[in-house]
């Protein structure tokens, strides 16, 4: 055995038999690669047919897990009970033509590269039906990803690797980045190549990819980049921003009213605001990433952070009131808008960042 293929499968019945007759009409050793499926609870009749196939021919296997629907969880399964110690990952939807196996899988089997990735965008490469939208999607995937990865195509679904590799990935990783994963694994100590594909998007069934796996991406992006945006710890953030702004609209508006000037009510206010979101944030919001208790080298670079931000809300406050002839009171809500989301990268790459796992 050379090399197992594993496919992940969510109701793709209308095309297992054309992608199993396909693969193993390939001009290939008979014997030298097996197939495992890992269907998802598909409702479409996919292990039935799977199962069918299985039956005559013992290169075929099916895994049928129970958990709840993941593409990487799904592939991890597969290579868990891969007999090869070379790995093909590809889709069952036909997007990935199978006669293209033998040219990703041939630089691992050579013994000279640990990962080779079947890219759209080498030259050779090309993306076939998909719509603009699609297009852009994919390409901005490979775009953000491109200054903590160097391939041209880090969401391909489409690429082989030596499996010991599989031992490095998170074991929170989840949802369609799993190639990205394993590039991030090596610590940039790993052989890649890119071998152009030509990617056909699906005849029959669906796409199963959805905004919350973007948004996964994106996170996961992030935390592999030293950051630790994520959900939780926006919404936190928020909260204490919020907290924030009723403390520094509070004083601000309390010394406008005492006829301060607004330079000084609005820099008096901001170091307010500053050192109690500092507090809280460092408590609460980043919790799981302060090194200890409140420290002041840290708290320096939130008051970096901080006032940068705060020449920020001065440029839009002064916009705002002396340009446009909003009432200062009113003016401070977008400015104080406009530099939350600085604040909260400030803090998130910067601050509070994540020790680097990649
Ligand atoms: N087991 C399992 N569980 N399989 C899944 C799941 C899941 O939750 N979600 C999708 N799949 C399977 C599909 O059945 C198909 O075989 C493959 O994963 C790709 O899923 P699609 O939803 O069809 O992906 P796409 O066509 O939009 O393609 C994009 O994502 C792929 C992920 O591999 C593209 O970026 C491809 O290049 C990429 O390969």
């Amino acid at each position: 055995m050379q090399f197992s293929i594993v496919i992940p499968t969510l109701n793709e019945s209308e095309n297992v038999d054309l992608l199993l007759s396909r693969l193993f009409a390939l001009d290939l050793l008979p014997g030298s690669f097996e197939v495992i499926f890992v269907d998802d609870g598909s409702k479409d009749g996919t292990p039935t047919k799977i199962r069918e196939w299985e039956a005559h021919n013992k290169h075929i296997h099916l895994v049928e897990r129970q958990e709840k629907p993941d593409l990487t969880a799904s592939i991890l399964a597969g290579v868990a009970i891969a007999k090869s110690d070379i790995i093909m990952v590809m889709d069952a939807d036909l997007s990935h033509l199978p006669e293209q196996v033998p040219a990703i899988v041939a630089p691992i089997l050579t013994g000279k590269y640990d990962v080779a990735v079947g890219s759209r965008y080498v030259s050779g490469g090309s993306t076939h039906g998909w719509p603009l939208y699609r297009q852009w999607l994919s390409r901005l995937g490979g775009f953000l990803a491109r200054p903590i990865c160097d391939v041209s195509d880090a969401t391909s679904g489409f690429f082989a690797f030596r499996r010991e590799l599989i031992a490095n990935i998170a074991e929170r990783a989840r949802g369609y980045k799993i190639l990205l994963e394993l590039l991030m694994s090596g610590q940039g100590n790993l052989k890649i190549i890119e071998i152009p594909i030509s990617f056909h998007d699906r005849t029959h069934g669906t796409s199963k990819l959805s905004l919350s796996h973007h948004l996964i991406y994106l996170q996961r992006l992030i935390t592999l980049a030293g950051g630790t945006a994520s959900i939780g710890t926006a919404s936190r953030f928020a909260i204490v921003g919020f907290v924030g702004v009723f403390v520094d609209a509070f004083i601000f508006q309390w010394m406008i009213n005492l006829s301060f000037g607004l330079a000084l009510a609005h820099i008096t206010s901001f170091l307010a605001a500053v050192t109690i979101n500092y507090i809280l944030n460092s408590k609460w919001s980043f919790r799981s990433h302060l090194e200890g208790s409140l420290n002041w080298q840290q708290f320096g670079r939130f008051l970096t952070v901080g006032l940068l931000a705060l020449l920020l809300r001065g440029g839009v406050l002064a916009l705002l009131v002396y340009t446009w002839h909003l009432s200062a009171e009113l003016a401070i809500f977008p400015a104080i808008a406009a530099t939350a989301i600085i604040n909260y990268l400030g803090s998130a790459f910067y601050v509070f960042p994540e020790s680097k796992n990649c």
